[in-house]
């Protein structure tokens, strides 16, 4: 098969792997999970399973996409002939599909916070009533769902033009604004009164305080925030050049992501104290809080749009990289040309996503395992599809992939490579899939 185009330069191809990383996942599901479960113990298990165990698997899914130029179902083919493994990307697809369908609800969310924003709505509020304006937008159908369905009517039309890698090209420009203003935000916090308080809640661990659900939450977490387990990072990588180090791009990514991670936290959490809310507040943690904190900054109003304009482009490169999978599917293996591709994958997105956002309000007595529908499919994408993917990468790449080809994408670059790319394969035959199993094992109770 022809290669196909590559990105242009290294840098592109990290900032585009950031792009997907960052998002919705670091800035709204990171804070909420480390304030339901405890803060700092959460916090360090977290970063404990980004290195361990995210760091290896993103370069088993970098492995795989870079060293057949192939995205997920045409490089198993090749790199295991004759096998049946190819099969195991249905599950990937299954996973990213559920994922853009609750995570587009919350990009419905933004939107809606934008629109108030510009609107001057969401000034002059008391911390109480922005928890107020939250439920009651939730609990209309209709504006929870138009949002919604406009979003991912944005996500498509750009999915449809093929102008994904310009949108890639201006997050170039506007990831590192999001970054610059999340450091004004926090410089901002910081000097809020009681800030020490929620400082010590983030950096202090109270292993008291974590449950074993807490554990998977942050295994679930680090896989969702760093994109893996989709097959999303093996797509990108297929376009990688062949010699740069995937260990450095990869260490990169999962530093920058961790960071705009832990940054997000240190806005919110010293407010949340200061404010005297509540840190397991769930997800409308950020979406109280937020509005809480620009209101008493000076240009607050101005603070706001900007944050949620940045935020709403830095979600929509997560999903334009989690509709990619799906679309690349059909189009690759199915035949089908990008147009019908994108409609079929628009049409089954936008129905599940219509579940999720009626969760809040009309369908909200609708229980699937003790779960409201939203609930279900953010936690079984995290903490089920999301962490399975891994498995399966994982063990493909550290024991049954021709040690040669792994050996070769991994000390490719650098001194440093060559030297960690032992460790790597060790984690990836020996501590990923063990800590995944048992982590499993666990939760469901048989052990
Ligand atoms: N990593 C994204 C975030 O943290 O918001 C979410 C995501 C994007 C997950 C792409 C999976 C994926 F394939």
């Amino acid at each position: 098969m022809a290669k196909r185009a590559g990105f242009a330069t290294r840098i592109g191809a990290i900032a585009a792997s950031v792009g997907s990383a960052v998002g919705l996942g670091n800035i709204w599901r990171f804070p909420y999970e480390a304030g339901e479960n405890g803060g700092g113990a959460f916090i360090l298990v977290y970063v404990l399973f980004v290195l361990v165990l995210g760091i290896p698997v993103m370069l088993s899914e970098f492995i795989i996409g870079r060293s057949t130029h192939k995205s997920m179902m045409g490089a198993l083919r090749e790199l295991m002939p004759g096998s049946r493994v190819h099969w195991f990307t249905l599950v990937c697809i299954a996973g990213s599909v559920i994922t853009l369908s609750f995570y587009s609800v919350v990009c419905g969310w933004v939107c809606e916070y934008l629109y108030l924003s510009l609107t001057g709505q969401l000034t002059g509020h008391s911390v109480q009533e922005y928890g107020g304006i939250f439920s009651t937008f939730v609990a209309s159908p209709w504006r929870c769902l138009g949002w919604t369905w406009l979003f991912l009517a944005v996500n498509f039309v750009v999915m449809l033009g093929g102008v994904q890698r310009g949108i890639e090209r201006m997050s170039r420009v506007l990831m590192p604004l999001l970054f610059l203003l999340l450091i004004v935000f926090m410089v901002n916090s910081l000097t809020m009164p009681g800030s020490a308080q929620g400082l010590k809640f983030i950096f202090t661990p109270d292993f008291g305080k974590l449950t074993f659900e807490g554990v998977l939450d942050a295994l679930g977490q680090a896989f969702m925030s760093l994109s893996l387990g989709v097959a999303c990072m093996v797509t990108y990588a297929s376009y990688f050049q062949d010699n740069s180090s995937l260990i450095k791009d990869a260490g990169v990514v999962a530093m920058l992501d961790t960071l705009v991670a832990i940054m997000a936290g240190i806005v919110i959490f010293p407010a949340v104290f200061s404010f005297g809310l509540a840190p397991e507040a769930g997800p409308k943690l950020v979406f109280e809080v937020l509005p809480s904190i620009f209101q008493q900054m000076s240009g607050g109003a101005v603070w706001c749009v900007l944050f949620f304009l940045l935020l709403l482009f830095a979600s929509l490169t997560s999903t334009i990289s989690l509709s990619e999978i799906s679309i690349a599917f059909a189009i690759e293996e199915r035949g089908a040309s990008r147009n019908r591709a994108t409609l079929w994958c628009a049409v089954v997105v936008v129905a599940i996503a219509t579940l999720c956002a009626l969760s809040f309000n009309v369908l909200d007595q609708v229980k699937i395992l003790g779960r409201d529908i939203f609930t279900l499919l953010n936690d079984a994408s995290a903490n089920v599809f999301m962490p399975l993917g891994g498995l399966f990468t994982a063990t493909l790449v550290g024991w049954f992939l021709d040690r040669r080809v792994v050996r070769g994408q991994l000390e490719q670059g650098d001194t440093l490579s060559r030297r960690l790319s032992p460790c790597v394969v060790w984690c990836l035959r020996y501590v990923a899939p063990a800590a995944i199993v048992l982590i499993f094992l666990h939760y469901t109770g048989v052990l």
